[in-house]
């Protein structure tokens, strides 16, 4: 039987529109992240005094995200937590209480869309049995997955307590995703966005060596379902470079049983690399199975439409093109039912 593969959306961000008084109810001195309010559909996100980022009610509202994900033609958004509230560098009680905020408020947003706006929770990161507290509450409750920074402080993700968190989501059955997040700053990318544009993938190239060159993936399972925000960074580009480097210098890096290309098939990543021949190294690299559409919705240095770049590829087979729309996201949300059989109508208009 011919099947209709939803197509999914796995790298979107949300924003409530209002929270408690974060050093009221957290305690400690901040700055916390809070809500200026500008108009009915506008606000401004704030860190203490600074401006962090405007925002339009696209951040929070089920309606104008389904309208917008119709005009993209995306049945459904993967939604997860700005990592601004992630609180990895507060004191764990306070960052367990920031986390149940956003992740209650999460399942309120998406509740009016239910089935299409999927959401995925935050946890305590740096507290791993608090983490892994706050990841079972939440998908009793409704998440789906959960979304984590790709680092805590000078942790990276081998570290041991964040690898129990990982084998705690492989033993639950839960997807990861993998955002950058605070990046390391100086004046010199304190300019043109550098801490986005150069931090951010390097963070994200850093985080997927460590999992292999630490060990995490050599002490985790297979069938941990893990995958990176933006193209998996600068990583897909230099598997090269860390291979022979591996080989040539392992006094130095070889710590992993394997160089780092053995380690392709443990993990995916999202498609927003705007450049249909930056998309076509990263299938070639990754596989058509390690790739799922990923736009960074709402923001602006996302994908809009969402999905162009895998519609318009002209490389992707037909097939291709519905692994990377959706299939492979069915897989890493556990979501295979999803599929509905193709009415008999358009099975034979189709053939
Ligand atoms: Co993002």
């Amino acid at each position: 039987m011919r099947t209709t593969i939803p197509t999914i959306d796995i790298h979107t961000h949300y924003v409530p529109r209002g929270w408690p008084e974060l050093s009221q109810v957290a305690g400690g001195p901040g700055p916390w992240p809070w809500l200026r309010v500008t108009g009915e559909r506008d606000a401004m996100l704030m860190l203490g005094e600074t401006e962090f980022r405007p925002l339009l009610s696209n951040a929070w509202s089920a309606d104008d995200r389904l309208e917008q994900m119709d005009a993209d033609g995306v049945d459904i958004q993967v939604v997860s937590p700005t990592p601004l509230f992630f609180s990895y560098a507060n004191d764990p009680e306070q960052a367990i209480k920031v986390s149940r905020i956003f992740n209650d408020l999460a399942l309120d947003i998406c509740e009016p869309a239910r089935g299409r706006l999927i959401p995925f929770a935050q946890v305590p990161l740096q507290d791993t049995d608090a983490a892994c507290r706050e990841l079972d509450r939440c998908i009793d409750n409704g998440h789906r997955g959960v979304e984590i920074g790709n680092h805590v402080g000078d942790k990276d993700l081998d570290d041991e307590g964040i690898v129990a968190f990982l084998q705690h989501c492989a033993d639950r059955d839960v997807p990861v995703f993998v955002h950058p997040w605070d990046m390391p700053n100086s004046p010199r990318l304190d300019r043109w966005m550098a801490q986005w544009l150069v931090s951010m993938p390097a963070e994200t190239h850093l985080s997927i060596l460590s999992l292999i060159l630490g060990g995490g993936f050599d002490r985790l399972p297979h069938s941990l379902r893990i995958c990176f925000a933006h193209g998996g960074g600068s990583f897909p580009y230099w598997v090269g470079r860390m291979d022979n480097a591996w080989h040539g210098r392992p006094d130095l890096i070889a710590k992993s049983e394997h160089p780092p290309s053995h380690y392709l098939d443990r993990f995916s990543v999202d498609s927003v690399v705007f450049r249909e021949d930056a998309l076509q190294l990263l299938v070639s690299t990754m596989g058509t199975e390690g790739v799922m559409l990923g736009s960074d919705y709402p923001y602006p240095l996302g994908e809009s439409p969402s999905g162009h770049l895998i519609r318009s590829a002209g490389f992707l087979s037909e097939e291709q093109r519905r692994a990377l729309l959706g299939g492979n996201a069915l897989r890493f949300l556990g979501m295979e039912e999803a599929t509905q059989p193709e009415p008999e109508a358009l099975v034979r208009s189709a053939s």
